[in-house]
């Protein structure tokens, strides 16, 4: 059976063949991860080195909305080592015993992925100092007067952490990253290649301009172009002969409501809340929350990154400001300079006031 045949999807079978397609839109090797040359060539320095020498790479942290690649990133770095990688995450750590149990398990060289690092509670997050500096836990046998406490060795092991929000994490715990890294939003030819990627893997029949449209309206994220491709996909077999043209693509992210820039409904309400119900702006991003009916951790790490990047919003000490694009885009008339929220110098879009 060629390549060919064994791609295409049969409607009826397509929910449980999605999900196997789904591990293999993943990219197993470094090689095969477009885009993010920085991180990559970091990371490949890193690992050959560490092979070279035999031992275990140091740990990796790794940074940046979500949808960009972390998860992947941090498999393939197992792989590329020829180890073991266990998962977990922050939240999911919830006493120290867990986390002493999840280390003490690791075999010499293993990868542990602490997937949202930052949302470790505190206490746990102690084990891990020595954990990482010296391969060791320090466990408390007995209770009361007799009491003692007792070192025990972990294998030489890599921490691969991944967070959305770098500023939450402690500083001693990212001091003990040797190598940290942030991932950006992919370029528009670094999510082409993305896309004709998935389109072979899912065996959809797709032409340069379909290629261009998903690629331009999935906000710089591999994971978005996906779910995308998938929704055009179906729009292409109802609507249309199954081809993804551009003219289908088009119309079918248009009727999924996201626009020429790839922003979606919620991000066009954060954006009007700010000029229409707040001048523009400043405003505290707990306030847009409510105004809005979003988390504020949604704001934070998936919408205002993006609006961001596009330079239709700022974060200023006072609060997030709507820059003269964000009207333009909207098209919304800029007001005239009276009004507190649309100071000049928050137009200056070289600004940053970072966090
Ligand atoms: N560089 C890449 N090349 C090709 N496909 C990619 C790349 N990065 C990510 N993908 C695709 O995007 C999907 C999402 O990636 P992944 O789950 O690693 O994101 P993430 O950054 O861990 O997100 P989150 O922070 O939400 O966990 C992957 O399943 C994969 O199909
Ligand atoms: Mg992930």
């Amino acid at each position: 059976m060629d390549e060919e045949q064994s791609g295409r999807m049969v409607s009826g079978k397509r929910q449980e063949e999605d999900s196997s397609v789904e591990m293999s839109l993943r990219p197993r090797r470094l090689s095969e991860y477009i885009g993010q040359t920085k991180v990559k060539e970091g990371l490949s320095i890193g690992i050959q080195a560490a092979q070279a020498r035999q031992e275990a790479l140091d740990h990796v942290l790794l940074y940046g909305p979500p949808g960009l690649g972390k998860t992947t990133l941090a498999s393939i770095i197992a792989v590329e080592m020829g180890v073991n990688l266990r998962i977990t995450s922050g939240p999911a750590i919830e006493r120290q015993g867990d986390l002493v149990s999840i280390l003490t398990n690791l075999k010499a060289g293993d990868v542990l992925f602490i997937d949202e690092i930052h949302r470790l509670n505190r206490t746990v997050e102690e084990v891990l100092y020595p954990a990482m500096e010296d391969f060791a836990v320090d466990i408390v046998l007995g209770k009361g007067p007799s009491a003692r406490s007792m070192r025990l060795n972990l294998p030489r092991f890599t921490l691969v952490g991944a967070t959305t929000r770098l500023a939450l994490l402690t500083s001693p715990l990212r001091d003990r990253f040797g190598s940290v890294h942030r991932l950006d939003f992919y370029d528009q030819e670094s999510m082409e290649r993305i896309v004709r990627r998935s389109a072979e893997i899912f065996g959809i029949p797709i032409d340069e301009e379909g290629v261009r449209e998903i690629s331009a309206r999935s906000r710089g994220t591999p994971r978005v172009a996906n779910r995308v491709f998938k929704r055009v996909r179906d729009y292409a077999e109802v609507r249309a002969d199954g081809q993804v043209s551009g003219d289908v693509a088009r119309k079918a992210l248009d009727q999924l409501e996201v626009d020429s820039l790839g922003l979606d409904d919620v991000d066009r309400r954060i954006l009007r809340a700010i000029i229409e119900m707040f001048d523009g702006g400043p405003v505290g991003v707990d306030t847009l929350a409510a105004a809005t009916s979003e988390e504020t951790d949604t704001i934070m790490d998936v919408y205002e990154p993006y609006l961001i990047q596009l330079g239709f919003l700022q974060r200023t000490p006072r609060g997030r400001v709507a820059t003269r694009r964000g009207y333009e885009h909207l098209g919304v008339t800029i007001p005239a300079n009276d009004k507190p929220g649309v100071q000049p110098s928050f137009f200056d879009e070289t600004r940053d006031s970072g966090a």
